[in-house]
């Protein structure tokens, strides 16, 4: 019989008849592989009606919700919605050599302080490398089990006996169960290893974390695949030649999405930072031209950042656009609205926007800080050194009021700014201490900050 081939998505997980450069599902390029499927004889009969009979429940239950172990890393225990949840799966993707091992390492030893069991299984470094860096960060003596293997079949026959409260999986690509025909790190592998370790994680009740590079080239399988599967996904972010790390939680199901905890990679491993804000803005200059402080809000946490705009005319027919930080197809959008409801053209003009610190942004609320930054750098003048800019830009120019206006001036007013320029209709008690410009259009704006427009 011939053997039937897939094709399979390594970012996405979507299955194509052939293969193709492109997935035409997420649009990523060359991550198209081969894949032998599981079993490939004829479609088994109809279930029909021969199962086991299931107990249904009732929704109302008396019982209280699990408890929560926190680690005393308060960036991370944010992030995890409150604590770690127990017989919880989660995934901590991010770019190789990010700090992934690091950060988990470093819980591991304050999880185990807390009094929880920890097991940490390294897929990718010898236990001796494991031991040194854990001597390195200074936790040479934490309570925490160490094993090096990538044989799921033993990994899971060892954790099934230890029990531990914590399993911390590094990294979730170099494992390997043997029942699957495919080499690891393909998608057949990565998933049916999550799989595995997801259903030890309810069984159990142990908290599995799983780790997972994410890769442009698409050798290895994205962590994308995994990600319907577990709880709950983070990811570790960072700029490289920043040593600003942010762990942000995309998928929470036991707490807020888009929590985020922030982290500085020092010689002695991460440590945590408690105030961003400080952070972000601490090598600010005053009055430069292009730089707009944006009063932004990542989960619950306000989190003051610097939008710095350069405008120059262009050497070449076309112009460039480069951001660092934001989204590109955002600032198109922002430059049309410029353009179209208040004449000002950026035709002929490069324009590179980048997010100081490295701080990745992603909420339309930065629109007015955006456009400020560029219209300030456009026309080469500076705006008040202590003042916050938010506000969200609508295709006809109107300015669209954002959520937590009071958090966002708290926490300008706490780091010793001012004034801020944020939407007419913002609603909530507004803190005192900080005067407001209020505005309903981008061209009253341009109007009222630099002259006449
Ligand atoms: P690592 O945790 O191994 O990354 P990942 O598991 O995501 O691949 O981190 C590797 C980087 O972190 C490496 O470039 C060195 C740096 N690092 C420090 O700067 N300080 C430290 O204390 C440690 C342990 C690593
Ligand atoms: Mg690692």
């Amino acid at each position: 019989m011939a053997k039937s081939q897939i094709f399979t998505c390594s970012a996405c997980g979507a299955k194509h008849p052939r293969w193709s450069g492109r997935c035409d599902a997420c649009g990523a390029w060359n991550t198209i592989q081969e894949e032998t499927p599981l079993s490939s004889g004829p479609a088994k009969k109809s279930l029909g009606t021969k199962g086991r009979r299931l107990e249904l429940m009732d929704l109302a239950t008396e019982e209280a919700p699990p408890p929560r172990t926190c680690s005393g890393m308060e960036e991370l225990d944010r992030v995890f919605g409150g604590g770690l949840v127990p017989a919880s799966a989660t995934l901590v993707g991010g770019d190789p050599g990010i700090g992934k091992s690091t950060l988990l390492l470093q819980a591991a030893a304050r999880f185990a302080e807390a009094g929880l069991s920890v097991v940490y299984v390294s897929g990718e470094e010898a236990s001796a490398q494991v031991r040194m860096r854990a001597q390195r960060l200074g936790l040479g003596k934490a309570d925490v089990k160490l094993a090096a293997e990538t044989n799921l079949r033993d990994i899971l026959t060892t954790l099934d006996e230890a029990r531990p409260d914590l399993a911390i999986i590094d990294s979730i690509q170099t494992m390997w169960a043997d029942n699957v025909e495919a080499a690891p790190g393909s998608v057949s592998q990565v998933r049916s290893a999550a799989h595995e370790l997801v259903t030890f994680a309810k069984r159990r009740g142990t908290a599995v974390v799983l780790v997972g590079h994410v890769t442009k080239e698409g050798q290895i399988a994205g962590p994308r695949v995994v990600e319907h599967m577990v709880d709950t996904v983070l990811y570790f972010e960072g700029e490289r030649g920043h040593q600003f790390r942010i762990l942000r939680a995309v998928k929470n199901r036991f707490g807020p999405a888009d929590e985020i905890g922030v982290f500085e990679m020092t010689g002695g491993g991460l440590s945590e930072v408690s105030n961003p804000s400080a952070l972000f803005l601490s090598d600010r200059e005053a009055r430069a031209p292009g730089a707009v402080v944006f009063a932004g809000v990542e989960g619950t946490r306000p989190v003051l950042v610097e939008f710095q705009a350069l405008v120059a005319p262009s050497p070449t027919p076309q112009a460039r656009r480069t951001v660092v930080g934001w989204d590109g197809s955002r600032l198109a959008m922002i430059l049309a609205v410029l353009e179209s409801r208040c004449g000002i053209p950026f035709a002929g003009l490069d324009v590179y926007l980048n997010v100081a610190g490295g701080m990745r942004v992603n909420e339309p609320a930065a629109d007015l800080a955006v456009a400020a930054a560029l219209l300030s750098a456009r026309e080469d003048a500076a705006l008040p050194a202590d003042m916050v800019v938010f506000g969200e830009i609508s295709l006809s120019g109107a300015l669209r009021p954002v959520g937590q206006t009071e958090n966002r001036l708290k926490e300008a007013r706490k780091l010793g700014f001012s004034q801020a320029t944020l939407p007419e209709r913002s609603a909530g008690p507004l803190p005192e201490g900080v005067s407001l410009r209020r505005i309903t259009d981008l061209a009253g704006f341009v109007g009222e900050i630099f002259g006449a427009g």
